[in-house]
């Protein structure tokens, strides 16, 4: 038997028992007379003891030769520390130790495993395996694996069966690149891994299957960012014969029931917000509800007062950080070059301070005397000590930069507390989204997404104003889930994808799969999918989702570990055919 016990559970109950432990060396403390050594696994660390005085003196030369890394097994009797650590459930005992073996000598680890790391990002990377004996990563994938056995008890319970969907699948487009694997067998042809198991879940309600779920990898070729991966987990979901109602509230109880169960936090009824709205108040389809700072439109008040830049502007829109009337010239500065960096995208700031004495100073009193300014404070509801913030320009750009700016102020006035919640359904999103570059329709969310029965007809005169019945889960500003009611009727998708700007043959060619099986009773039916990394982040509080992910891929799409991509032999590529012959 390698151990008896593992580093995380001795205490005094075991006060002079034998026993035999496993592990990662730590740290050795040689205080002469008396040596340390704190022995690791991953459930916690116990600390052994040497008395130089009484024990063996080949047992102090061994240990004197092992090193950080080091993996050993002990045996000793569990005592009485004198100076005891309450930190740790381990710290009131010592293991003085009668016997050691090596188990496996280590070189000296490139950084230190500790909480506070001397490791850089890269190196931490590519010794991934190091970095996951640290604590802050173990916590990350506990929480993980609670995250997944709560979803699937919670679903099992009401009833979800879990079915696995394949990898290797024709492109779903659900708006990022895919990426594609060559067949051997089928030259010149290509599988796509699936950005999402969309079809197939549909194609399960098709089967019968009314509650599917699935904990899925993801696979999306697109610009990487802190909370987004080329390959990523969702927890996908699909029912038959419900509303949006029943879906909202089904996905509902779900994240109510892994808050309570994981962080015993119990959660309000989520709020729901128009997608109208969300735009319109925070300038974002995910809105950070955890403050408030609601954009107001001035239009109305402040054009055709001989300020150009108000005149022009199709949107002048703004926020009021309450008692931020004494920010000083930099502090104003500093706002004004965060809008106009290239990412955020604004011209300039314009900003009124409702002086704590009354008075009104704006950067554009040229223009705008007290009293008109007087009519923008009281469109802010302002109090004396606040400080409005405007800017304006084409609606769009406007919206996301001032949705930017509000963001920046929550966290500087530290609004944005991780330790809060605050979840919200955004629902009625458009159908379709405009692109001016192509000239055409795409879909919002996926082509398989419902519009609202009572927008049907618009179809055909305006589809640019169809909403459809499509919903995002948003907690403090992360898009955690998206889903929809489904098209389930042949004709309706093959005029979706008409609109979409599809042939009948090129829909033929790529869902005629979907569109045939529609004919052999296709239930009503909806779902949603969730970001697993992203939820699991936000549960621990984190923006990465790097962090919950045991071997995430960097920010260029690489694994530093295993040095993925890489190139692939002659041999490899001659016999998927993708070798280019020369002429
Ligand atoms: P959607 O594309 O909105 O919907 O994806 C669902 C959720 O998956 C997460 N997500 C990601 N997480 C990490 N890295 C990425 N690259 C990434 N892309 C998306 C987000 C998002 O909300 N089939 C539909 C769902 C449905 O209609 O049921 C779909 O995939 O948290």
């Amino acid at each position: 038997m390698y151990r008896t016990h593992t580093c995380g559970e001795l205490t005094l109950k075991n006060n002079n028992e034998k026993v035999t432990l496993c592990g990662w060396v730590q740290r050795i403390r040689d205080k002469g007379g008396m040596i340390w050594l704190d022995l690791r696994d991953r459930y916690g660390i116990t600390q052994l003891a040497f008395d130089e005085g009484s024990v063996d003196p080949s047992l102090i030369s061994q240990v004197k030769t092992l090193g950080r890394e080091y993996v050993v097994q002990i045996q000793g009797i569990v005592i009485e520390r004198v100076s005891k650590n309450l930190n740790i459930p381990t710290g009131e005992i010592e293991i003085k130790v009668e016997s050691i073996k090596v188990l496996n000598p280590s070189e000296i680890p490139p950084f230190t495993i500790e909480d506070n790391t001397d490791g850089g990002e890269e190196l931490r990377m590519k010794y991934r395996y190091l970095d996951l004996r640290r604590n802050s990563l173990k916590k990350a994938l506990f929480l993980r694996h609670q995250l997944s056995m709560e979803t699937r008890n919670y679903l099992n319970n009401v009833g979800f069966l879990e079915v696995e969907t394949p990898y290797l699948i024709k492109s779903t487009p659900e708006g990022a690149r895919d990426f594609v694997v060559p067949s051997r067998m089928n030259e010149g042809e290509f599988y796509a891994l699936p950005q999402s198991p969309q079809t197939f879940k549909q194609l399960l309600m098709i089967a019968g299957y009314d509650k599917y779920f699935q904990i899925v990898k993801c696979f999306r070729d697109e610009d990487l960012r802190a909370d987004r991966q080329p390959e990523f987990t969702q927890i996908d979901c699909e029912m038959s014969f419900v509303e949006q109602e029943d879906v909202l509230n089904t996905f509902e109880g779900l994240i109510k029931h892994l808050f309570k169960k994981i962080k015993n936090i119990d959660l309000y009824e989520f709020p729901r917000m128009l997608y109208s709205d969300a735009m319109t108040y925070y300038g974002s389809d995910k809105p950070d509800v955890r403050f408030g700072m609601r954009f107001v439109e001035l239009n109305d008040i402040v054009k055709n007062k001989g300020f150009k830049v108000f005149d022009d502007a199709e949107l002048v829109v703004g926020i009021c950080a309450e008692g931020c009337s004494e920010y000083t010239r930099k502090q104003t500065d500093e706002l004004t070059d965060f809008v106009k960096k290239p990412q955020i995208g604004a011209t300039g700031l314009i900003y009124v301070k409702f002086n704590n004495d009354g008075t009104i100073k704006s950067s554009v009193d040229k223009f705008y005397n007290e009293e008109e300014l007087k009519k923008w404070t009281a469109a802010f509801n302002a109090k004396p000590g606040d400080l409005l913030l405007v800017v304006a320009g084409q609606k769009e750009k406007t919206q996301k930069a001032l949705c930017e700016l509000r963001l920046e102020m929550g966290s500087r006035l530290g609004l944005r507390d991780a330790a809060i919640y605050a979840p919200l359904w955004v629902v009625d999103f458009p159908l379709l989204e405009w692109d001016e570059e192509s000239g055409r329709y795409f879909a919002k969310h996926h082509p398989f997404t419902s519009p609202k029965p009572e927008h049907v007809a618009l179809l055909e005169t305006d589809p640019g104003a169809v909403n459809a019945n499509a919903y995002d889960l948003v907690i403090n500003g992360v898009e955690i889930g998206g889903g929809s009611i489904r098209i389930f009727n042949k004709e309706l998708q093959q005029k979706m994808f008409k609109i979409l700007g599809f042939t009948e043959e090129e829909a033929e060619a790529q869902f005629g799969f979907l569109m045939n099986a529609f004919k052999y009773g296709a239930p009503p039916h909806g779902g949603i999918a969730f970001g697993f990394d992203r939820l699991c982040s936000s549960f621990g509080g984190s923006d990465s989702i790097r962090d919950y992910i045991a071997f995430p891929k960097n920010n260029k799409g690489r694994d530093v570990m295993i040095d993925a991509p890489s190139v692939i032999s002659e041999l490899q590529l001659n016999e998927l055919n993708l070798i280019v012959k020369k002429q």
